[in-house]
């Protein structure tokens, strides 16, 4: 054939493919979330296979066993006990709750990982919802802020280095901002969840954490979480709320879930030039995990393949609960 261009030249051994490759994948590229209880025991979840809820003791030798492989921020997730639960999630702002513990125990093993915390109600709330739920079913904007602010405030004087304001509520990250500036934590970070949909690939971490909406009879609860969250079938509005959390002082700009919303995570990067986040969920971790298990996949492949395309798609960094699987097969370790 006559042709002038032949791409595949470049296809032709692994020496010229990674010259040539675009895109690449490391350690320091992820965000490792964990989740904790108060229990004496480490309960594996069983929607997501291989991911447990640890105790406080065994939490600091895997955040150890997460630094050793390179991995250089945790994002910390909490089982709260029921009886701790209550409408206005006020457990949230206990500076000896179970997270603010988790973080002072970490920091003094660990100083230099950087830790993030999650800022919204649902582990938090009897009601299952992320804001405090009126009596005829509304989650309320306003009158939440002020618990938030607070639960930002401990998790920043336990010691954490970056703030996730989680409830996809408006004005979050600027009233956050300004209330870790009163305080004078003006180094203390927002990684904003910027695009959170409202998506079914939560399912298997509300499992996790037992912080789905409950259904009682004294109020109308919202089994969803759709007045809050967006709707996967908009994207020009993902823009709108990279916009606004950029004007009210966010460092970071998060898109979840990831696998299904690549397309955001390219447009935000296209729109912003702040660090982009994906979450690759925990549904999507649990879809590969059961195939895995099935052995209809390759799972070390598969998972590599899905983080580097985060990457690629415009992430700079990757939430992602195969973070140390995934850096010990970078570190070719297995
Ligand atoms: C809570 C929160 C959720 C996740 C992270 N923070 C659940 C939700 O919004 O219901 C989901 C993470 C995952 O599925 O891995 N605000």
């Amino acid at each position: 054939m006559d042709l002038i261009y032949r791409p595949r030249r470049l296809r032709r051994t692994s020496s010229i493919r990674a010259l040539v490759q675009e895109t690449s994948l490391g350690p320091t590229d992820f965000i490792y979330p964990l989740f904790v209880h108060s229990g004496r025991e480490v309960e594996p979840i069983i929607a997501m296979p291989g991911s447990n809820r640890w105790t406080l003791d065994a939490l600091v030798f895997e955040v150890e066993r997460a630094w050793k492989l390179g991995i250089r921020c945790i994002v910390l997730f909490p089982k709260i006990d029921q009886s701790l639960k209550s409408e206005d999630g006020a457990e949230c702002f206990n500076e000896d709750g179970l997270i603010p513990r988790a973080i002072r125990l970490i920091k003094k093993e660990l100083p230099e990982m950087i830790i993030m915390t999650d800022v919204a109600l649902d582990p938090y709330s009897s009601d299952g919802h992320d804001g405090i739920v009126s009596n005829d079913g509304v989650i309320l904007n306003d009158e939440t802020i002020e618990n938030l602010c607070k639960q930002a405030l401990v998790q920043a004087s336990a010691g954490a280095d970056l703030i996730g304001p989680s409830d996809m509520m408006d004005g979050r990250v600027g009233a956050i901002r300004e209330a870790l500036d009163g305080e004078s934590f003006e180094d203390v970070g927002i990684i904003s969840y910027t695009a959170k949909y409202s998506s079914a690939y939560y399912g298997p971490f509300r499992e996790a954490l037992d912080s789905a909406p409950k259904l009682i009879a004294s109020k109308p609860i919202p089994k969803d979480k759709s007045t809050y969250q967006m709707n996967p079938a908009n994207s020009r509005e993902a823009i709108t709320e990279a916009q606004l959390d950029e004007q009210e002082g966010a460092d970071i700009l998060m898109v979840k879930p990831g696998l299904a919303y690549l397309d955001i995570i390219y447009r935000l990067r296209q729109e912003s030039e702040l660090p982009i986040a994906a979450y690759n969920v925990s549904g999507e971790y649990s879809m590969v995990k059961a195939a895995a298990e099935k052995g209809w996949i390759d799972e070390k492949k598969l998972v590599l393949e899905t983080l580097l395309c985060f990457k690629r798609a415009g992430a700079d960094l990757i939430l992602t609960y195969h973070a140390c699987d995934a850096a010990g097969w970078l570190n070719n370790l297995g």
